[in-house]
């Protein structure tokens, strides 16, 4: 990584920088900056202090274990329960307070409060060990955002067995891989979901799947639809029947700290996905401490976390860290766009929404359908926005805080991965000026650099290896099965350095400015510019709602910027146009910066996360044939874009 510098300075500087919110501080959750400090001076400490807000059956002996690195354990010795943690302490105080408002796309609500969640927990928790589940047992779970979902996961962490949730986006094929690879004896599915007002057929996907998983006897299937399904008498059975015929008394299993808690898989440079393994202590004492910290969670806090449970977003700020903390959160089941573009606004205002946490690619949607749409909505309740998936754009941060936030609102971007397990590098909302774009520091506690190809420290200013110096409570423990490929994968390129996969970059106030995924960075002419740069300086535009840029092999400039743009409602695309976009990326970054072509889209080609497919698109540009395409939510863009890149690869000066 190398010169970044002016291309991003553009950007920056252009900037403005936020102070918290008068007098936030005094009675934030963290108000004094000194905590950074004192985090630093004892980080094991540090985390120790969090941990004890967990109610444990057994305190730990040991904080860290560091005896067998980069296998690293945390709170060894120490027992506890993460249902138990989730739900039974708060029922003394909190039993009526409602966990989850809980809306189904067509409209159906839910109020479930944690004395209802317990109980159900608790009689699936008998459920499944009628099925042979038990402590070290293995069970996948294919749903979609219904209540059966988290009480299926508590369920499993109620009897220690471990979890690994497929995202009901998923096809049969990856489902049937991920069942195996987990090993799991029993899957826990639902007849149909609800996606943008169209069914999918989940038990019929799992049907598929579970002929090619001999291992996986069980099949539960939570009603949604109430449609016919195909029945596997002596292997199918109904979530509610079950759940009746089951005792509501369920006493919760101490388990070791470092108990794997659930796997979770994620794409990775090869074909193979990893499965991204979680435990217990270190865990709950990551996702509960930043829950409660980033977003500065307060009792009569209504929170949403607009993902999906089926991504480590809702593993650690649906359930887990908020059940922890004894949080009231909306959940929601559907598309943000269904039946209009005002659910998501309604929503916020029916439950009176304080904190909000969603994705760029999801605020950028929201930008392009217009802000009537917030307008119109009560949002005065919201104090704290959230982003989190990718890097965020000035353009779009600065529209979250203004039509949502009420212009006020912090916005906490931050940055993690399913392998961090919870937020590492995040602004605190009572403390941090924000700078729309960066993801300000690494939260106390943790310790986050920037080196250069030789390991060592680039200066300030300058781009690199974003990497985590030191161990943290929430870290992936290792990659299911296979030791060596997660010590290849993060310890191997830095020895001692945790490899994150990021460019990143510090400026001279020590905010740290995320560079996209190392493979996103493009080098056109020997200068490294980052995909992100030109992306933001797209959507900068007030023509632009979305913006992809991805680096296509040139035979002059080595690599050259191919730019894939989609446009707001009403706007025309032509030649002018583009002419005019690719001339403010070269004022607001540089010449150099200057998509060699830009191609105006409908749409653009996106994972069922909502993470932009840039591979795809560089395959596109380079008129490869496209590889597998089936992960993608919206296979049929590639075919238009294909066409239209063809027909107009180039639009050099
Ligand atoms: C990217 C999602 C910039 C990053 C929690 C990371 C971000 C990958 C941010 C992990 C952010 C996530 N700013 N980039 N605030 N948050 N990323 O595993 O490239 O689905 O490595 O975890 O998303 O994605 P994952």
């Amino acid at each position: 990584m190398g010169d970044t510098g002016p291309a991003i300075d553009a950007l920056q500087q252009r900037g403005e920088a936020y102070p918290p919110p008068a007098g936030m501080a005094t009675y934030a959750v963290v108000g004094d900056p000194a905590v950074y400090d004192r985090a630093a001076a004892d980080p094991v400490g540090w985390w120790e202090d969090q941990a004890r807000r967990l109610q444990w059956d057994t305190p730990w002996h040991t904080a860290l274990d560091e005896s067998d690195a980069p296998f690293y354990r945390w709170f060894t010795g120490g027992t506890l329960n993460v249902a138990a943690n989730c739900l039974d302490r708060h029922l003394a105080e909190r039993g009526d307070r409602i966990a989850f408002h809980w809306e189904g796309e067509p409209g159906d609500r839910l109020h479930i409060t944690y004395r209802e969640l317990h109980e159900r927990v608790c009689r699936f928790a008998n459920a499944l060990r009628t099925l042979g589940v038990g402590r070290g047992g293995r069970v996948a779970i294919y749903m979609g955002m219904i209540p059966e979902l988290p009480v299926a996961m508590l369920a499993c962490a109620r009897l220690g067995a471990a979890h690994t949730v497929v995202f009901g986006g998923f096809s049969s094929e990856a489902l049937r891989d991920r069942m195996e690879d987990f090993g799991a004896t029993v899957l826990v599915t639902q007849d149909h979901s609800f996606r943008a007002g169209k069914h999918v057929h989940l038990k019929d996907n799992a049907d598929v799947a579970l002929a090619g998983a001999p291992g996986v006897r069980h099949c539960v299937v939570a009603r949604r639809s109430g449609d016919p399904v195909e029945w596997t008498e002596g292997r199918d059975a109904w979530f509610h029947d079950l759940e009746q015929a089951s005792s509501p008394d369920c006493p919760a299993e101490p388990m070791d700290a470092e108990q794997m808690l659930f796997a979770l898989y994620t794409s990775g440079t090869t074909g193979k996905p990893k499965g991204i393994v979680h435990t217990s202590g270190g865990y709950l004492t990551g996702a509960s401490a930043t829950h409660r910290m980033v977003f500065d969670l307060r009792d009569d806090d209504v929170y949403w976390c607009a993902a999906d449970i089926g991504w480590v977003t809702g593993h650690s700020y649906i359930v887990y860290g908020p059940l922890a903390n004894g949080a009231t959160s909306v959940m929601y089941e559907g598309a943000p766009a269904f039946p209009s573009h005002s659910r998501m606004w309604e929503i916020a205002e029916r439950y009176r929404v304080s904190i909000l946490y969603t994705a760029p690619t999801a605020i950028r949607s929201y930008m392009k359908w217009g802000d009537s749409y917030p307008k119109v909505h009560d949002l005065s309740a919201i104090r704290v926005l959230g982003s989190v998936g990718e890097p965020i754009n000035p353009e779009a941060w600065e529209w979250y805080r203004d039509l949502i936030g009420s212009g006020t609102a912090p916005v906490v971007d931050t940055w993690w991965q399913t392998e961090t397990g919870s937020m590492m590098i995040s602004p605190l909302p009572a403390i941090s000026t924000l700078k729309p774009g960066s993801a300000s520091r690494p939260l106390p506690g943790i310790s986050a650099r920037v080196v250069g190809e030789d390991g060592l420290d680039v200066p300030r200013g300058e781009g690199g290896y974003l990497v985590i110096d030191r161990p943290w409570p929430s870290m992936l423990r290792t990659l299911l099965g296979d030791d060596d490929r997660y010590v290849a994968t993060y310890w191997s390129r830095f020895p001692g350095l945790y490899l994150a996969g990021d460019g990143c970059r510090v400026d001279e106030d020590g905010d740290y400015w995320l560079l996209g995924r190392i493979d996103d960075v493009m080098n056109v002419s020997g200068h490294r510019l980052s995909t992100i740069e030109v992306e933001s300086a797209l959507v900068d535009h007030h023509a632009v709602a979305e913006a992809a840029v991805v680096g296509r092999a040139d035979e002059l400039t080595g690599q050259a910027i191919a730019a894939f743009v989609t446009l707001r409602d009403g706007v025309v695309g032509d030649e002018a146009l583009i002419a005019e976009l690719r001339n403010h990326v070269a004022t607001l970054i540089g010449p150099i910066a200057k998509p060699a072509s830009i191609v105006l889209t409908a749409d653009l080609p996106k994972t069922r996360s909502g993470k932009i497919m840039r591979r795809l698109l560089r395959d596109v540009s380079e008129q490869r044939h496209l590889g597998d395409v089936t992960t993608l939510a919206n296979e049929e863009v590639v075919e238009e874009i294909a066409a239209m890149a063809t027909v107009n690869p180039h639009q050099e000066d």
